[in-house]
């Protein structure tokens, strides 16, 4: 199939460049923003195996994905190490012309027993989530579910076998923006870039506040009073994360601002959920069921040129509308450990 990245660009211009595939909704962490105890409980319904989308289906669609212009591709979930034989899937995708990087985004919690087997797969890039350094922080937020020492083992693990880490920190006013600085100090000296992200409205029920934000501004001002840092340019068109380097070195840290300074005009992420449905934004209600396609016949080229229609009629900019329009009306969102951040 042929690379055609100008058939490939959506209502107002942005190209398809990657792919975010959740390959589970499950998730061993209970982290309040995103899936609080009281409401994912023992009772609560993931999705069956069978709804899950296979591997073979997984890297069909991907092959299609990167004759529309994809070139990244990331794994997400839920908590994606907890999908049986994960390195397998990385393997397979690793071999697909036109995908140049494949990263994963985990909690971390498996890391240190995986790491081998994701390297040996290909797998060069990982970013882990880690919300505060303090145990009982780290604890309340992740609703008891694992202590600091596991992930900085995983990443450790990782680390130590050449792969690239990048740490992420989901920031809340009152509930850890204490450990800003700590977490700062603690990733400079360790040469993984520490990225802080703005706190988000994402899903129905993380009882998401403005007031909750701790805004790019007020993060880039505490850092200042202590280890200043100066901006760098994006690596790449769409990069999500503004980047800076503590000032005087090429030690990196990012934020991700997505509340105060939303990135939408170019957001060039599709995301493809556990069970196969197709979203063109973190916010959206529907999905497109692909899976369904795929599992009633349909053809490669059909499939092609559906997922091109879908991409070219996109016009959301969710980020962006809650800026600038402070009465949206609200809507059902989809949930986050659904379709993978
Ligand atoms: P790199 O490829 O390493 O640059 O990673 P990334 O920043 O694209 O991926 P990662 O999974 O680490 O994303 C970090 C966080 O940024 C996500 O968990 C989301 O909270 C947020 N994020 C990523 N993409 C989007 C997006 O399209 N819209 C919004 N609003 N937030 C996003
Ligand atoms: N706001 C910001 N980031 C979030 N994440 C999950 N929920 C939220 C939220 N409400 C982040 C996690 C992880 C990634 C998968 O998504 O911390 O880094
Ligand atoms: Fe926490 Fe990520 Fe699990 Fe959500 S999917 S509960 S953010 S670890
Ligand atoms: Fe893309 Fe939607 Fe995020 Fe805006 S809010 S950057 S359109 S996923």
């Amino acid at each position: 199939m042929t690379v055609n990245n100008s058939k490939s660009l959506d209502s107002i211009n942005r190209p398809l460049r990657d792919l975010r595939i959740s390959v589970t909704d499950r998730c061993n962490f209970r982290c309040r923003y995103c899936m609080p105890e009281e409401i994912f409980d023992k009772n609560f319904q993931f999705m069956p195996n069978e709804k899950l989308l296979s591997f073979d289906e997984i890297t069909r669609l991907a092959r299609i994905f990167a004759s529309l212009g994809i070139e990244k591709i990331r794994l997400s979930g839920g908590e994606p190490l907890l999908r049986k034989d994960l390195p397998k899937l990385i393997r397979v995708l690793n071999e697909i012309d036109g995908i140049s990087d494949i990263a994963l985004t985990t909690n971390g919690s498996l890391l240190s027993h995986f790491a081998k087997d994701l390297k040996e797969a290909g797998l060069k890039r990982i970013n882990v989530s880690l919300d505060s350094l303090d145990n009982e922080t780290f604890r309340r937020m992740n609703g008891g579910r694992c202590d600091v020492g596991t992930v900085l083992e995983g990443i450790e693990a990782a680390a130590n076998i050449g792969m690239e880490i990048k740490v992420n920190m989901v920031v809340q006013k009152g509930v850890n923006d204490q450990d800003i600085l700590p977490m700062a100090r603690y990733f400079r000296n360790t040469g993984h870039v520490l990225r802080f992200i703005e706190f988000m409205d994402v899903g129905n029920s993380n009882g998401w506040d403005l007031r909750h934000v701790v805004s790019k501004r007020e993060i880039i001002d505490l850092l200042n009073d202590e280890m200043p840092i100066e901006p760098v340019p994006p690596k790449y068109f769409g990069e999500v994360a503004s980047r800076f380097y503590y000032r005087g070195t090429n030690k990196e840290i990012g934020i991700i601002s997505s509340v105060t300074e939303s990135f939408c005009s170019s957001c060039t992420r599709a995301r493809l959920s556990a069970n196969g449905h197709l979203y063109t934004c973190l916010f959206a209600t529907n999905g497109t069921d692909l899976q369904g396609l795929i599992r009633s016949g349909t053809r490669d080229e059909e499939l092609r040129l559906f997922i091109q229609e879908v991409w070219g009629s996109r016009f959301d900019r969710y980020s962006d509308e809650r800026f600038y329009a402070t009465n949206i009306p609200k809507h059902q969102k989809i949930e986050m450990h659904y379709i993978g951040g």
